[in-house]
């Protein structure tokens, strides 16, 4: 069976209390267990992880190398910041898609620059919990269509 991780970046664990207004009312918790439920559906293995530490996500993109057929990460802050999670996507060779809860194009203007974007397969956004959503089902059409092949 494929396996995908799911990784979530820094202050994603507060997901629920932090800034509702912007990143919805679901845990964390609560979305992780929407996409393990979903990836069994679509017979994807799905292993979630959150971190707030920089160290530890490069640490779990380096991992899922062994292990994953692709990766749904949310950078949180390092979005906009981190060379270091952007080398790390770039080295691992397994397509990583990049979501973000909120539509950051429609805030602050440090949010509109990703230093991850352009080595990442693909990025959904603005669409709260269900961007990690349709990426699953991207990364479920992707695998399908390799396997037709
Ligand atoms: C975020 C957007 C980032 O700008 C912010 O720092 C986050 C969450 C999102 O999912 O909308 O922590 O990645």
């Amino acid at each position: 069976m494929r396996e995908i991780l799911v990784l979530h970046g820094p202050n994603l664990n507060l997901l629920g209390q932090r800034e509702p207004q912007v990143y919805g009312t679901m845990t964390l918790d609560e979305i992780n267990q929407r996409l393990i439920a979903e990836g069994q559906r679509l017979g994807i293995g799905v292993r979630c992880l959150q971190s707030n530490s920089e160290g530890a996500l490069i640490d779990a993109l380096q991992e899922a190398r062994n292990w994953a057929s692709g990766v749904i990460f949310n950078p949180g802050g390092y979005t906009h910041t981190s060379v270091a999670l952007r080398d790390a996507v770039a080295a691992i060779g397994i397509p990583v898609i990049e979501v973000h809860l909120s539509n950051v194009y429609a805030r602050e203007e440090f949010r509109h620059r990703s230093l991850l974007s352009a080595v990442c397969w693909g990025k959904i956004l603005g669409l709260g919990w269900k961007s990690y959503w349709l990426a699953l089902h991207a990364f479920a059409l992707y695998f399908e269509e390799e396997e037709t092949r």
